[in-house]
């Protein structure tokens, strides 16, 4: 059984986290930016945003920043600009602007931009220094936090990467203001996903917060969390491994639904369909209780939609699980509670048990 927390994290004050080698900035973050950029000495800056952040956060960083001598690399909203031909589109605009190997890149947007923007710097010029500026929850509480980079190959989710840190994350909280509901709950999955893990009490604060507007302090404690695994164990060898329980299946149901629907599932929701059957395998395998496979199903579907997996291929999903990275000899690996708060890395699942726990969801 492998646990990390014994104390409570406290987060009265939103001081600077460190993290591997660089600061993840909260307070007044973005007016931090100049001063970032002016003390690293960077020949040139590039922001590389989406339709949606050029509109509304790009404004909010211009009003920060005291020049406008800086390029813009747009790119479509949405996971399917993760792909290799988008990150030959952002290598050859930096090729085309100039770019050296003393320039920086701002990744200012979701995961996605985060994850191939620092795919893009970390192997241009065999790596250029690049920041993060997570505009939504999810980003903010986790793939702005821990040095994954990455893009998805035919729907295969961060299959191609580096594990490379950046030289800073600003995490804006005035950011989630401009996000849909429906954004922020996908982030709070990943919330939900650090008090499962590693912090009891922290789960029975989300229980009790609005998560449909949580506040500053609840995201400073869930990078906090998430800081104190990947700072650990930065390449996951280890208790990094506990960041992906509810992923195995999660992200398949995430690819089928990517592929199949036309409103497909959020990350966050896909990853909450993905808790609730990796609980049940927690239940059935790893000693967590009755009890708590109720309450986590309870809170999980209360917060999020029904998704009709008796309709999904269990084939198809089953297929997606077998191509998942994190894979070893060929078998599905899975992190899986032992209770609330405490997790167990590494236990293979059959396909039977996968099974298994996708009918307790679909079974609801
Ligand atoms: N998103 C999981 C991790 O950073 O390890």
């Amino acid at each position: 059984m492998d646990t990390i927390y014994s104390d409570t994290h406290t987060a009265d004050t939103m001081d600077t986290i460190q993290s591997n080698n660089y600061n993840i900035y909260f307070e007044d973050s973005l007016g931090q930016i100049p001063r970032f950029i002016e003390q690293g000495k960077y020949s040139r800056f590039f922001i590389l945003t989406d339709e949606n952040t050029s509109k509304y956060c790009l404004p909010l960083l211009q009003a920060k920043l005291n020049t406008d001598n800086f390029d813009l690399i747009e790119i479509n909203a949405g996971e399917e600009s993760k792909d290799i031909d988008f990150c030959i589109g952002v290598w050859k605009m930096l090729i085309d602007f100039g770019a050296d190997r003393q320039s920086l890149l701002i990744n200012l947007g979701g995961g996605v931009i985060s994850d191939l923007g620092g795919f893009a710097a970390s192997t241009f010029k065999r790596g250029i220094d690049f920041i993060h500026v997570p505009t939504t929850l999810l980003s903010q509480v986790d793939a702005s936090v821990g040095g994954k980079t990455g893009i998805d190959i035919d729907s295969i989710k961060n299959i191609i990467g580096t594990f490379t840190q950046p030289k800073a994350v600003f995490i804006a909280y005035e950011f989630l203001k401009t996000l849909p509901a429906r954004q922020i709950l996908s982030g709070t999955a990943e919330m939900l996903k650090h008090g499962l893990i590693c912090d009891a009490d922290y789960w029975q604060l989300l229980k009790e917060s609005d998560l449909a507007n949580p506040t500053a302090e609840l995201v400073y404690k869930s990078v906090a969390i998430k800081n104190k695994v990947v700072l650990e164990d930065p390449h996951e060898k280890n208790i990094r491994k506990s960041l992906n329980f509810g992923h195995t299946i999660g992200h398949a149901v995430e690819t089928y639904s990517l592929i199949n629907d036309t409103d497909s599932l959020s990350h966050g929701e896909a990853i909450a369909i993905g808790m609730i059957c990796e609980s049940y395998l927690s239940y059935k395998k790893a000693g967590l209780s009755a009890e708590e496979l109720k309450e986590i199903t309870e809170v999980l579907t209360g917060l999020y939609p029904r998704y009709d997996l008796k309709a999904a291929s269990t084939v198809t999903l089953l297929e997606y699980m077998l191509k998942d990275k994190k894979n070893q000899n060929g078998k599905i690996n899975c992190t899986l509670l032992t209770r609330i708060g405490e997790f167990n890395i590494d236990n293979i699942c059959t396909d039977e048990e996968l099974l298994e726990g996708l009918s307790y969801y679909a079974n609801l």
